[in-house]
């Protein structure tokens, strides 16, 4: 086989990949080195910012079956027919860690997947917890602080993790799931996705339901102890999601989702738009709609998996969002980082280029036109224009207008106060006596390192969510001292 000759960027061969040139034969270097020169500065620019969250990822290709039509809910056009299938691209990741950290940690774990649709992408951006720590996004630079890396020190402080759910219980029952067994998933093919925020959908009469969706591993619920954790190799997750496909055994989810109606929503005992918050199952049953089958690793990490730009403002016609607070704040924040982490045409890459026309009047910028579809050519930059041929908006695919409060007041209300306590306590009741017991063990490892207020702080909210919560977490906590 003829093999490929080594060129520069512009094309032109190298003649020597080996040997600098030098005046003499020990040196000084000369500067139409050009080669090593431009090695080198290309070098310099390999990497791009981490994700400012779920830095460390693994990700994977796949595809989306219907199984179920919802075209009585829907007009989003992937989710029409039965046995109608959707290419798809599903993003795992710790929350805290740097890009190279530990798989194996204590954490919430990301679920991030992309429908590539005709009708463009629509990105999920969730998590293995239906719930979430905060319902206000003003929290949340706060919040990631304190789960991340102490200014000082640079290492993780458990102190400052419990100072700040002391001081927000409002977290309470994301901390218990965080604590629990699934705290440390055996391995991304063994946690359940969750939308975990209220979505939408809207049907060809503009009609909108709200909708969670839930993502049901087939690979059943496992998980790892603190201890055998600790005995995984640094990378063993991805590790494992590379393997399994690489050998055919492809990992596969249920989809289900819950829906609420408008009416329903009014009248329901829980605030539906409250991410701290599930939908009891007994009251908003799970309907089956489709199975997610992840087959196809990907051929570049950093082309895929590190420039994928998964965003909750990614919509379809038949989608949409919810009054959620926190979801609100995420369309803000999601395509801001993209601009500033891969730039501003990141949406030209191949792994977000949608799979569909796309035609839009915004120009240039960096890197405008790489090699994908959206390079408009001589076409006018103007809408409407003399040629008649820039895109048309598409009213009939319009979302019906969002309802709000109907005697909704411009304020900031506080609503730290609403029942922090019940879902918690509710999911603390679900567990064995075994598993109480590792619940509470797990929280004392950290709380014994927080201050004395912040630790009676805490036992005041296990007392709130369950009298026997508090009274396990203090003998814990008593056997550590
Ligand atoms: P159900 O008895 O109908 O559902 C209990 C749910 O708890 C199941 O979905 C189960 O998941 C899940 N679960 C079991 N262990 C854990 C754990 N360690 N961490 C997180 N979830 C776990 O009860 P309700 O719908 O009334 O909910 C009761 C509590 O269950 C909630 O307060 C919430 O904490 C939790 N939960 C509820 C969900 C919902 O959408 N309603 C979703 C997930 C959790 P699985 O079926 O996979 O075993
Ligand atoms: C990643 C912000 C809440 C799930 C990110 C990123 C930002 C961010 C800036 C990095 C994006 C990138 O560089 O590509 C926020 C803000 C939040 C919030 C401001 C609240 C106000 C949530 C919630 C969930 C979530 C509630 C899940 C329910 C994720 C996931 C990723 C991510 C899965 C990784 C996506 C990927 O794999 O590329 N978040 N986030 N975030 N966030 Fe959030």
């Amino acid at each position: 086989m003829t093999k490929p000759v080594y060129t520069l960027q512009n094309g032109a061969p190298v003649t020597q990949d080996e040997i600098s040139t030098t005046a003499g034969r020990r040196g000084p270097l000369t500067f139409d080195n050009i080669h090593l020169f431009e090695k080198l500065a290309h070098f310099n620019r390999e990497r791009i910012p981490e994700r400012v969250v779920h830095a460390r990822g693994s990700a994977a290709h796949g595809t989306f079956t219907l199984t179920q039509s919802l075209s009585d809910l829907s007009i989003a056009d992937f989710l029409q027919q039965e046995g109608q299938q959707t290419q798809v691209f599903l993003r795992f990741s710790t929350v805290a860690g740097g890009q190279d950290s530990a798989d194996y940690v204590r954490d919430v774990r990301g679920f991030a997947l992309r429908f590539y649709t005709q009708q463009g992408n629509y990105d999920i951006v969730g998590n293995n917890t239906p719930v979430f720590f905060i319902r206000d996004p003003l929290k949340f630079p706060d919040f990631i602080h304190s789960q991340k890396k102490d200014p000082r020190t640079n290492l993780p402080n458990p102190a400052h993790h419990f100072e700040f759910w002391a001081h927000h219980p409002q977290s309470l029952h994301q901390v218990t799931i965080l604590m629990s067994d699934r705290g440390i998933p055996k391995s991304y093919r063994h946690l359940n996705g969750y939308g975990s925020h209220t979505l939408s959908l809207y049907n060809a009469k503009g009609e909108r339901v709200w909708v969670k969706w839930h993502f049901k591993t087939n690979q059943g619920i496992a998980n790892l102890s603190g201890e055998e954790a600790a005995r995984q190799a640094p990378f063993a997750a991805q590790q494992d999601l590379v393997s399994s496909i690489d050998n055919g055994d492809f990992p596969s989810w249920t989809v289900k989702i819950q829906v609420m109606s408008e009416a329903e929503a009014r009248q329901y005992r829980i605030n539906p738009f409250d991410l701290t918050k599930v939908w009891p199952h007994q009251d908003f049953p799970l309907r089956t709609i489709g199975t997610l089958e992840l087959n196809r690793n990907v051929d570049n990490y950093f082309a895929e998996t590190e420039q994928v730009t998964f965003s909750p403002s990614n919509l379809v016609p038949g989608t949409g969002v919810s009054p959620d607070k926190v979801l609100q704040g995420r369309l803000f924040a999601y395509a801001d980082a993209h601009r500033y982490r891969v730039g501003t045409n990141h949406n030209q890459l191949p792994v977000n280029s949608p799979r569909c026309p796309v035609n839009h009047l915004q120009r240039d910028g960096a890197m405008a036109g790489m090699g994908c579809p959206v390079h408009q050519g001589a076409g006018v930059n103007f809408s409407p224009n003399h040629r008649g041929d820039a895109p048309v908006a598409a009213p009939a695919l319009a979302e019906p207008p969002m309802p709000l409060e109907s005697d909704a007041w411009l304020g900031q209300f506080d609503d730290q106060d609403s029942d922090n306590f019940s879902q918690a306590g509710d999911l603390f009741r679900l567990f064995d006596d075994a598993h109480k017991n590792r619940l509470a063990a797990n929280i004392a490892g950290g709380l014994s390192q927080a201050s004395p207020d912040v630790q009676a702080l805490m036992l005041a909210q296990f007392e709130k969510a369950d009298p026997d919560y508090r009274a396990r977490v203090e003998a814990a906590l008593a056997k550590l001292a």
